[in-house]
């Protein structure tokens, strides 16, 4: 028996970091995907397309099937496939995604009938051994689909947009390890603490302001929080200087407003792209050497299949 899930990767739009210590988040899911096979097996195997599995990237996945196989009773004996569309460290939530697509095939191919709540749950198990203290965000919006506010401990809220609409994605080609630059800016809350809360209620505050923009359309008005959100990240140690350029760069094209999105020290950036020109800035930015791609909203969640 064989069964397969989709998952959609993810892009935090603000609150990265600062949602680890009780900021709301607004993230999105992103129209790129990964997709996870499962089916029997003598023993438990995980094969790959699009990035290598590192020895480290399957203990998370044996975390998440593990736990499935002692609460539902079956054997963890499976062979997995994995098939992601977003190169791994592009800090667009390709483990996140992929232990939500794995929680969902095994759910299918059980006929376990899980609920979203219940693969978040089993997400997470396998997201805290790659990221230490994941706040939840990037399995939820990976689960969920569309665009939500999120804050540790509070039921996600669904921002309904009142029209479909795009930003930029664009790589920055340095990968970098989550779980580093999570303690790195969680070291300055221990070195200023009062400046820290302030920070992270500022954080909590672009992030529904960025929601209500969003929702009625006002590009102009979330693209300046975006980049007002940038510089709170560069200062607490997510940024360095060749994202601060990409930044940059992406302004003076015209962009309407551009920041790290995710963990930061690499990964990507996002950018809301001037009026109408979407494609062209994307055009644009390869011709420069970049890779980029429009990211469409809203995008629907994780979605399991079986046979084929
Ligand atoms: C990573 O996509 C987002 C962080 O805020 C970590 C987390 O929330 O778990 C950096």
């Amino acid at each position: 028996m064989k069964a397969s899930a989709e998952a959609p990767c993810k892009a935090i739009i603000t609150g990265e970091h600062f949602v680890v210590h009780g900021a709301w988040a607004l993230a999105a899911a992103l129209n790129r995907k990964v997709r996870v096979d499962v089916s029997e097996s003598a023993r438990f195997n995980v094969r790959s397309e699009g990035f290598r599995v590192r020895r480290n990237a399957v203990l998370p996945l044996a975390a998440v099937v593990e736990a499935m196989a002692r609460e539902f009773s079956f054997k963890p004996s499976l062979d997995i496939h994995v098939s992601s569309g977003v190169p791994d460290g592009a800090g667009l939530g390709s483990s996140a995604s992929t232990m939500v697509a794995l929680a969902a095939a095994l759910s299918k191919m059980r006929s376990l009938r899980l609920g979203v709540e219940e693969l978040v749950d089993f997400a997470m198990l396998g997201e805290k051994v790659v990221h230490g203290r994941p706040s939840g965000v990037d399995v939820n919006i990976c689960a969920r689909g569309g665009v939500i506010l999120f804050k540790m401990g509070e039921r996600p809220r669904r921002v309904s947009l009142k029209r479909p609409t795009s930003f930029i994605v664009v790589f920055s080609g340095k990968k970098r390890s989550t779980r580093a630059l999570i303690s790195r800016v969680s070291s300055m809350k221990e070195r200023y603490a009062g400046l820290f809360m302030g920070l992270t209620e500022a954080a909590s505050e672009i992030s529904k302001l960025a929601a209500a923009k969003l929702a009625e359309g006002d590009m102009e008005g979330l693209g300046s929080l975006l980049t007002f959100n940038h510089a709170v990240l560069s200062a607490v140690g997510a940024s360095n200087s060749y994202l601060d350029g990409l930044v940059d760069t992406l302004l003076t094209m015209g962009c309407r407003g551009a920041k790290l999105t995710g963990a930061g020290g690499g990964g990507s950036v996002i950018a809301v792209p001037p009026r109408g020109k979407e494609k062209r800035t994307v055009s644009e930015l390869r011709a420069r050497g970049f890779e980029a791609f429009e990211a469409r909203m809203p995008v629907e969640g994780v979605r399991s299949w079986l046979g084929r």
